[in-house]
């Protein structure tokens, strides 16, 4: 089997990619571990920076976006009971983000995939990588049935989340991994009750940090701030919502609406990074070269933003026969990662609670919080991280 990129991972990064390189008339296959019907309801984040909006309507996959989602042009920071909005559209002259979740822009990536006539292997076992520091590199596995493939390829984009094989063959003496391990977890539920805030709610508590989040206007998903070793098993629907309230309460008669909890669970939280993202003819992409806590909304977006770049340097190579972004992929997708790597650890050690912090440390960052929803320079600041920075590289924007 022969194709020009092969594509280890159906996620939103591995998905984007194929449909971009289709778009430039690059041909790709996708190999990705779980079913269709998995990745298609697994519930994972749902804020899309503007430059993600942009890139999956210049795309032309926008349509039950446009439709479904939901443009939010601002959030809220909540602390000590009070509220204070951060208007993200007027500080960024007309940024805005779009609540669509990640789940809806996997179905139209797949859908659009295969009308193309895309191929995506799904249910594939046994992914190996070979040949990465030749011309031709190879990937190995066997499909559904059991039957074994040899892959031959170009290029190979591993978009295989933080567990997939891929990240691993850039060999140890060549590859630094840096993380940060967060002292907290998220418990989150998908809750059958009406939108509870026009916008999304991120409140800091002296019991812990809650997110206020939305799906459908019957659908919403909230969060609280948990030990990241506790069992879902220790928390009642009576619990949650008793943890939640209290956390969110403005104590001016506003209420959170509670109902049926149709789903919960707790995910812990770390910021990783993986230097390089490139070894030989091998590019990792979105969650297999790095993590976000999800308290800045930018795991998602942040794939996007790597995959903008490796398909502006695949497409330059077929077309000129030119190697320079290519070669540059992982020193310009690095750059934006960090900067979105420091936003979202700031928003993280500013709105969670620590109880190991001295009440000195709880003072400073209450005072965090009262500098940033008081001062114009760091709300325009905290807004141009939120609806997404630039990607630019000599000076002229990589993104759509
Ligand atoms: N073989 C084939 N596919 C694999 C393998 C493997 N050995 N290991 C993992 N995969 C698949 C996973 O099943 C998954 O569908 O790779 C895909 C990776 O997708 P995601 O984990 O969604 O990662 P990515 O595409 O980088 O998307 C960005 O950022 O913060 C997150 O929620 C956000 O999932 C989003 C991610
Ligand atoms: C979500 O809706 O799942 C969500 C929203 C904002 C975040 C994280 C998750 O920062």
């Amino acid at each position: 089997m022969k194709t020009k990129v092969g594509i280890i991972g159906a996620g939103p990064a591995g998905l984007m990619l194929s449909h971009l390189l289709h778009l430039e008339g690059i041909d790709s296959i996708v190999l990705e571990s779980r079913s269709r019907e998995e990745i298609e309801g697994t519930i994972r984040a749902g804020v899309l920076e503007q430059g993600t909006v942009d890139l999956i309507n210049a795309a032309g996959l926008g349509e039950r976006m446009m439709k479904e989602g939901k443009i939010h042009h601002g959030i809220e920071l909540q602390y000590n009971g009070q509220r204070h909005r951060v208007n993200m559209h007027e500080l960024t002259e007309g940024k805005e983000i779009m609540v669509y979740p990640q789940h809806e822009v996997i179905k139209d990536l797949v859908s659009a995939r295969l009308d193309a006539g895309g191929e995506i292997f799904f249910n594939v076992e046994g992914v190996t990588l070979h040949g990465i520091s030749t011309e031709s590199p190879q990937i190995l596995f066997s499909d559904f049935d059991g039957e074994a493939h040899e892959l031959h390829c170009d290029f190979i984009a591993g978009c295989d989340g933080f567990h997939g094989p891929s990240r691993k063959m850039i060999p140890e003496l060549f590859r630094q991994e840096k993380q940060k391990i967060y002292p907290f977890g998220w418990l989150g539920i998908l809750a059958e009750t009406p939108i509870a805030n026009p916008e999304l709610i991120y409140a800091n508590h002296d019991r812990g940090f809650a997110l206020l989040s939305t799906r459908t206007p019957e659908l919403q998903r909230h969060y609280i701030q948990v030990d990241p070793k506790d069992d879902i098993s220790n928390w009642s629907d009576d619990r949650i919502w008793t943890e939640l309230k209290t956390r969110v309460d403005t104590n001016d008669g506003w209420e959170l609406p509670d109902g049926p909890i149709v789903q919960k669970n707790i995910v812990s939280m770390r910021s990783f990074v993986c230097e390089p993202m490139q070894y030989g003819r091998l590019f990792i992409a979105g969650d297999a070269a790095h993590i976000v806590p999800p308290t800045g909304a930018k795991g998602l977006n942040l794939a996007m933003t790597d995959i903008q770049v490796l398909k502006q340097g695949i497409s330059r190579f077929y077309r000129f026969g030119e190697k320079e972004l290519l070669n540059k992929y992982s020193e310009i997708a690095l750059r934006r990662v960090w900067k979105a790597q420091r936003f979202s650890y700031w928003m993280t050690t500013m709105l969670h609670t620590d109880h190991n912090k001295t009440s000195f440390e709880r003072s400073i960052q209450l005072s965090e919080l009262d500098y940033v929803t008081s001062s114009r320079a760091a709300l325009k600041s905290l807004a141009e991280n939120y609806v997404g920075l630039p990607l630019e590289w000599e000076g002229s924007s990589l993104l759509v």
